[in-house]
Order: C-alpha cells, then sequence, then structure tokens
C-alpha cells in the first residue's frame, strides 16, 4: 500500500510537471551538481571549475619581493616566517627560475613567463612535495630536474606550451596536471612506475589515436581521474587503469565504444563523453549496463534512442542528440512487471536531461512509471 502512495505521489509530480515540459521555451529547472551526493572521496578535477588566469602579454621587470628573513630566499620569492616550506614565487613576472632553498616543500611558480625548467635551480631542493608551474611558457622539463626531487608528489603545468609528456617524471607523483598544453606525443613509458599515481589530467591538448599505446596507462594501478576531453582522439582510449573513477572524454571525436570497453572497470562512477560523434551504430546494446555508474553523460551526439542503463545511474545527460521517441518498457532498466513494492528495483535515475532532442510531450505513462526516483527532468 505504502509503495501504492509513492507511485501515486510520483505520478502526481510528473503530470504536475507536465505542464512545465510542454512549455519548452520555459526557464530550465537548476542543473544540480555534477557530483552526486553518495561518493564524498574523490575531488573533481579542478580544470572545470578553474578560472582561466590571464596569459600574461608582457615582459615587464621581475617585481622583487623586500628582503627576507631568510637569508636564502630568492629576491624574485616571497618566503613566509610562518611556512618556512613554501616558497611563494607565483605572478612575479619571472622569466627563469631561481635558486629554490633546500627547505622548500611547497613551490608557487605559476603565472609567470618561464620557459624552461632546467636542474641547475633544483640542484639542492631535494625535499619538494608539490610544484605549481600553471600558466607559464614552459616548453622544455629537463628530466634532470626530477632526479634530484624524488619524493615529488604534485606537479601542476597546466597552460603551458609542451609538446610531450615530459619524461623521467618520478614514481612517487600523485597529482600530475598537463592540461592546456599542445602535447601530441606520449613518450614510451613516460607513465611507467606511477603506482601511486591518483589524477592524470591531459585536457585540452592534440592526443590522437596513434599518440595512446596499449600499455600508456598500465602502470597507473591507483589511477581514479583520467581526463582526454578536448583531445582528438576518434577511438576510445585503450587499456585505462579498472582503478578509475571517472573518465572524461568530451570533445573528442570517439564515434563508437567497443562492447566489453567497461569491463573490468569495477569502480568507475562517473563517464563523460559529451561532444563527440556518438550514434547508435557505435554504442553496443548493454554496453552502459554498468552497475557503479553513478553519471553517465552523453550530450551534444548523434544518439538516436535512449541507450540502456543499470539501475544505479542517477544522471544521465542526452540532451542534444536525435532522439524521437522514449519508451519505459524499452528503456526501464527493469521490468516493469516487477514488483514495484520493492524500491530496491526501481531504477535509482534523479536528474534526466532530454532537451534538443525531437521528442514531443507529453511523456509516456511507461516512462513516469519507470523512472519514480527522478527529481529533474529537462525536456
Ligand atoms: C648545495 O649544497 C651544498 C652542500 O650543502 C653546498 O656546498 C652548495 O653550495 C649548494 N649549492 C647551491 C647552488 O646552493
Ligand atoms: C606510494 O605510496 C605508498 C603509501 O603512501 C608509499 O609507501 C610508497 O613509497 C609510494 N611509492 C613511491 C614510489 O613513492
Ligand atoms: C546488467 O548488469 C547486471 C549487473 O551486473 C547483470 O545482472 C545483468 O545481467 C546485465 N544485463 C544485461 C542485459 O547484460
Ligand atoms: C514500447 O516498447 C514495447 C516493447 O518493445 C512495445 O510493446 C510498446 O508498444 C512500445 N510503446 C510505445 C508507446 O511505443
Amino acid at each position: 500500500m505504502k509503495a501504492g502512495v509513492g507511485l501515486f505521489s510520483a505520478l502526481a509530480l510528473f503530470l504536475l510537471m507536465g505542464a512545465v515540459f510542454t512549455q519548452t521555451t520555459r526557464p530550465r529547472p537548476k542543473k544540480p551538481t555534477r557530483r552526486p551526493a553518495k561518493k564524498p572521496f574523490v575531488p573533481q578535477p579542478a580544470v572545470a571549475a578553474e578560472p582561466e588566469p590571464q596569459e600574461p602579454t608582457d615582459f615587464p621587470p621581475p617585481i622583487l619581493g623586500p628582503p627576507s628573513i631568510f637569508p636564502d630566499c630568492p629576491r624574485e620569492c616571497t618566503c613566509s616566517p610562518t611556512y618556512p616550506n613554501a616558497l611563494y614565487c607565483e605572478n612575479r613576472n619571472i622569466r627563469a627560475i631561481p635558486l629554490i632553498p633546500p627547505r622548500t616543500h611547497y613551490l608557487y611558480l605559476q603565472n609567470n613567463y618561464i620557459s624552461e625548467v632546467t636542474a641547475e635551480s633544483f640542484v639542492n631542493a631535494t625535499e619538494i612535495r608539490w610544484i605549481n608551474l600553471a600558466n607559464n611558457r614552459i616548453h622544455r622539463i629537463d628530466k634532470k630536474v626530477f632526479e634530484k626531487i624524488p619524493a615529488l608528489l604534485y606537479l601542476y603545468v597546466q597552460r603551458n606550451h609542451l609538446k610531450e609528456v615530459p619524461s623521467g617524471l618520478p614514481a612517487s607523483l600523485e597529482q600530475l596536471r598537463l592540461g592546456r598544453n599542445r602535447i601530441s606525443k606520449i613518450p614510451a613509458g613516460a607513465f611507467n612506475k606511477m603506482g601511486n599515481l591518483t589524477l592524470l589530467d591531459l585536457y585540452h591538448n592534440q592526443l590522437s589515436d596513434s599518440a595512446l599505446e596499449k600499455n600508456t596507462f598500465k602502470d597507473l594501478k591507483s589511477l581514479m581521474q583520467l581526463n582526454l576531453a578536448h583531445n582528438v582522439l576518434k577511438k576510445m582510449p585503450a587499456g585505462v587503469p579498472n582503478s578509475l573513477i571517472q573518465l572524461f572524454l568530451d570533445r573528442n571525436r570517439i564515434d563508437g565504444v567497443p562492447k566489453d570497453y567497461f569491463k573490468g572497470l569495477k569502480h568507475l562512477a562517473f563517464v563523460r563523453l559529451n561532444y563527440n560523434q556518438l550514434s547508435d551504430k557505435g554504442l553496443p546494446k548493454y554496453v552502459f549496463n554498468i552497475t557503479t555508474l553513478l553519471d553517465l553523460q552523453l550530450a551534444h551526439n548523434q544518439i538516436t534512442s535512449v541507450p540502456l542503463f543499470n539501475g544505479h545511474l542517477e544522471h544521465l545527460h542526452l540532451n542534444h542528440n536525435a532522439i524521437e521517441s522514449i519508451n519505459g518498457t524499452q528503456i526501464c532498466p527493469y521490468s516493469l512487471q516487477a514488483d514495484l513494492s520493492d524500491l530496491s528495483l526501481v531504477p535509482r535515475l534523479r536528474y534526466l536531461r532530454l532537451d534538443g532532442n525531437h521528442l514531443s510531450p507529453p511523456i509516456p505513462l511507461d516512462v513516469i512509471m519507470c523512472f519514480r526516483h527522478l527529481y529533474s527532468i529537462v525536456i
């Protein structure tokens, strides 16, 4: 009886919403946060949220800081007595990295004009854990730099002029950000032995299928977040690690997903394939039947029918495709004949975007009955 009430209230909600569906020009319901609440431990890659820092356009003279209480503090940088392990050299019009003091653990060099990273600056700075070199003009990183800093954890080199992934990166790395460079090449073994890397960001580069070997990612046994969005891939990247939680491939030219592609990815929760060339032909029927998946984004493709997905999925983006009709009996991951009083059988989908397709309201009743947990639908 209880379930019956639930069903009726869900129906009432949908009928109410029906009034909104028919007015397609009305403002859309607000998009919920992208991250479903149930997964607290994976940070979102900063790429999406980070505001674009201003690209330096000129070479004014370096700003020299006041004399520091630390005699080894480079004049271009600031050394704080409160944080003796941090060296602040960001936004300083620096063109060459100064000599880094040995006590440095955290090195901030972002938003400068640095064009090369050479070993001399790091000769005694063997304790560094984090380096931020974002938004410079780096086209070369000497591999000897890393021989000196074997315990490096975070390396941020996004927004630079690199043409390939640097060689000789330390095996200790946990985060590597190389987004917004001009990378078209990954040297063989570039990620070898990096068993602790959890985040690899190669967003907005020029990587094509031929740049990714079958074993490129082989050693990345802890990798949770892989961002290859905004490259020129035509195929799904091969051999991605089984530890992945997030796989972002938006804005490539991918036209299909191999049948067993996601098999073995036992932790995968977030998949983004927006702005690709996916059509029904390239999507095997059960390819998205992945029990761990929470958020699937397939917007701006050429899909004509709603793909089958697993009942655990919570967010589904199918906007701006070529979908003409939606049939609850076909898309509902569980049979509607099932006992609907068992709520664990009801699909958990909460957010569905279908706008920008060729659908006309009203939403069929079987669809409404299938998605009783839905709180937001954009059509
Ligand atoms: C590095 O450390 C050694 C030994 O402490 C010292 O002799 C040398 O001058 C230092 N090099 C630089 C460039 O500071
Ligand atoms: C990887 O992380 C573990 C646990 O923190 C640590 O013991 C190990 O030394 C790390 N590996 C490397 C190559 O730094
Ligand atoms: C979908 O996945 C579930 C859970 O892994 C499995 O039991 C079911 O057989 C799969 N359905 C199809 C049609 O592959
Ligand atoms: C939906 O699909 C089922 C099974 O293929 C079919 O029997 C039913 O007629 C379809 N419903 C509509 C409204 O097209």
